[in-house]
């Protein structure tokens, strides 16, 4: 529950933020969210948040927007673009953001990042202390975004918190489950490595919590309690629906359309311990398995509408 009447910001609305900006406004809270687009469907007025236009990388657009927030939340995307979309809008945005804020009434200032920060590949835990030497660009991009956000904090411009998410399902998401149901999923030869996961509904809450309760220039790691193996996630999958079970990697692909994981892919199970004993935060979903039932449910009982086999396989 919002402890009072707070007026809140999400900076970029989308997945994640609009179901945050439901479950603040449902507690009584004045949320407004930024997009670019505005409110095309009336999805923001639909969840209660007052839709603002504005693009992040655009000052002048932040510049309109008067201060006097409990709380800033920066959501945003990169809209599935790659490096050139990391630098602009996630690090540039950052700069932006801390810039309007510096002037303005602003409490707090969450930031998301992502587990891929996290480059570890032994299959270790990893908590919010590990290294973060991630191998890719885009990961070196978000290091220096949550850069950005601790040096705002430490120079007193604004106190903020970096909550890292491990890999988002729900309703219309989860991109291996996804894979898995148009047959093109592969498993991981040998042991595989381990995926970190969290239902949308829950990074909500992961947010709420650290932008409550959370410690001023501290980061949390939003994900489930359980870590799972590639290859048993999708033996799950198939075990569940009925659907067959993926080949292994190596498998010739005939259609040779079918993506093989790049090497390099991350091996490590993300710890959610502080989140939980600082904050006192639980997952609604704990593991895959009650996280993924209600999506299960739905390819039972209409299979036909989400499962599509590439014609020669
Ligand atoms: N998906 C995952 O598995 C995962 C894992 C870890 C972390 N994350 C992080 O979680 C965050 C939220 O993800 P999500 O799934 O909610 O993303 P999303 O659905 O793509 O939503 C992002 C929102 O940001 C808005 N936006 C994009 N660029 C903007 C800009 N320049 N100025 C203002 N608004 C802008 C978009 O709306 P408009 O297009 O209308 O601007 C959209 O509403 C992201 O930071 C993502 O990197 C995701």
């Amino acid at each position: 529950m919002v402890p009072v009447i707070m007026r809140i910001l999400i900076v970029g609305c989308g997945y994640v933020g609009l179901a945050l900006g439901r479950q603040l406004s449902s507690s009584g809270a004045e949320v407004l969210g930024l997009r670019r687009q505005g409110d095309p469907d009336g999805a923001l007025a639909a969840a209660g948040i007052q839709a603002v236009r504005g693009d992040l990388t655009r000052p002048e657009d932040l510049e309109a927007i008067p201060g006097g927030f409990d709380a800033v939340v920066c959501a945003v995307s990169s809209s599935r673009g790659g490096a050139d979309a990391y630098r602009e809008v996630f690090l540039g945005g950052a700069r932006n953001l801390i810039e309007w804020a510096r002037h303005r009434r602003v409490g707090r200032l969450v930031s998301v990042s992502s587990t891929s920060v996290y480059s570890q590949t032994d299959g270790s835990w990893v908590t919010e202390d590990s290294p973060v030497e991630p191998a890719g660009e885009t990961g070196r991009l978000l290091v220096a975004t949550e850069g950005v956000f601790a040096e705002a904090h430490r120079s007193g411009i604004v106190p903020t918190q970096i909550v890292r998410v491990a890999g988002i399902y729900g309703p219309e998401r989860g991109h291996l489950f996804q894979q898995f149901l148009a047959g093109l999923a592969r498993r991981d030869p040998g042991q595989g490595r381990w995926i970190n996961m969290i239902h949308r509904d829950d990074v909500a809450s992961a947010l709420e919590a650290v932008m409550l309760r959370g410690n001023p220039g501290r980061i949390y790691n939003a994900v489930d309690d359980e870590p799972v193996l590639q290859g048993a996630f999708l033996e799950f999958l198939a075990h569940k629906t009925g659907l067959p079970l993926p080949p292994l990697a190596e498998s010739a692909d005939p259609t040779g359309t079918i993506p093989v994981r790049k090497r390099g892919t991350t091996h490590k199970r993300v710890s959610n311990r502080r989140l939980q004993e600082e904050l006192g935060w639980r997952p609604q979903f704990p593991t895959f398995r009650e996280g993924y039932a209600e999506a299960i449910a739905a390819v039972i009982s209409s299979p036909g509408t989400t499962f599509q086999r590439p014609a020669l396989l």
